[in-house]
C-alpha cells in the first residue's frame, strides 16, 4: 500500500439493520472500482459485523468495530471484546470516540487499555481525539489534542498499524467544520505528538479528519497537509453520499 493512499472509514454509530447491508454492498462495489487507490472501511454496530464481513468477504472494503472492552472476556454484561470483534470478521476498531469519552466517561488511560486489547486481538485501532468548543474558544485545542494522543497511545503501538482520527467535538454531526488552516494546524500537532510518543517509526501512521465530512467538502479536506483520510459519520450511511467521498480521496 502506497503511503499516500487515503483511508476512508465510515462510522455508522447506532444506525443500521440488516437492510443496510445493501449500502455496504454498493460501497464495496465502488471501492473495488477504485482499484486500491483508496482504502475503505465500514464500522457498523456490533450486531452487523458478522453479516457485513460475510457479505464483503471477497470485497475491498474492510469491516471494523466502534469500541471494545479492554478485557478479552469476563462478567461485563453488554460489552464486546476485541477478540470477539476479530472473531466476527472485524479487522479494525474505532476507540476513544468523543461520544464514548463524553457519554461513557472514557479516560485516556481506559482508551489506551482498549488499544492494547485491540492489538492483542490483531485489530488495527483508530484512536480518536478532539477538543470541545469551549476548549477551542479558550485556545486549548492543540494542548488538549496533544495530551489525548500522549495518554491514549500505549507503547505497544510502535511497529503496529494504527491510525489517529482528529474529530473536533463541535464539528461532529453539526455541519460545522474547522477551516483548512485549523485542520492543518491540529494535524501537524497530532503528528508531532505521535512521533514524540512513539518515535520516528510512527511518522507514517495515517491521521484521519472527522466531523461533518460531506461529498462537497471532502476533496479540500483530504488535500490538506497531514490529512491521511476521513472518519465519516452521517455521510457514511448512504452509498450515494459515501462513494463521492471515497472518490474525492483519489
Ligand atoms: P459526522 O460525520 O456525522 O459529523 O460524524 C463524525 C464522526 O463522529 C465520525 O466518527
Amino acid at each position: 500500500m502506497k503511503q499516500s493512499v487515503k483511508m476512508i472509514v465510515g462510522n455508522w454509530k447506532m444506525h443500521g439493520l440488516g437492510g443496510a447491508l445493501d449500502q455496504a454492498r454498493a460501497i464495496d462495489e465502488a471501492a473495488k472500482a477504485l482499484n486500491g487507490a483508496c482504502r475503505v472501511a465500514l464500522c457498523p454496530p456490533s450486531t452487523l459485523i458478522d453479516r457485513m464481513a460475510t457479505v464483503l468477504r471477497d470485497g475491498e472494503a474492510a469491516v471494523g468495530g466502534q469500541d471494545c472492552h479492554a478485557k478479552p472476556s469476563g462478567a461485563f454484561t453488554g460489552s464486546v471484546s476485541a477478540e470477539m470483534l476479530a472473531d466476527a470478521g472485524a479487522t479494525l476498531v474505532i476507540l476513544g470516540h468523543s461520544e464514548r469519552r463524553s457519554a461513557f466517561g472514557e479516560t485516556d488511560a481506559e482508551v489506551a487499555a482498549k488499544v492494547e486489547a485491540a492489538i492483542a486481538a490483531g485489530l488495527e485501532p483508530i484512536v480518536c481525539v478532539g477538543e470541545t468548543l469551549a476548549q477551542r474558544e479558550a485556545g486549548e485545542a492543540i494542548a488538549v489534542v496533544s495530551a489525548q494522543v500522549e495518554g491514549s497511545l500505549p507503547d505497544s503501538l510502535s511497529e503496529r498499524p494504527f491510525a489517529v482520527a482528529y474529530e473536533p467535538v463541535w464539528a461532529i454531526g453539526t455541519g460545522l467544520t474547522p477551516t483548512l488552516e485549523q485542520i492543518a494546524e491540529v494535524h501537524a500537532a497530532v503528528r508531532a505528538a505521535i512521533v514524540k510518543r512513539l518515535g520516528q517509526g510512527a511518522r507514517t501512521a495515517p491521521i484521519l479528519y472527522g466531523g461533518s465530512v460531506k461529498p462537497d467538502n471532502a476533496r479540500d479536506i483530504l488535500a490538506t497537509p497531514e490529512v491521511g483520510g476521513a472518519l465519516v459519520g452521517g455521510a457514511s450511511l448512504k452509498a450515494a453520499d459515501f462513494i463521492p467521498i471515497m472518490k474525492a480521496a483519489v
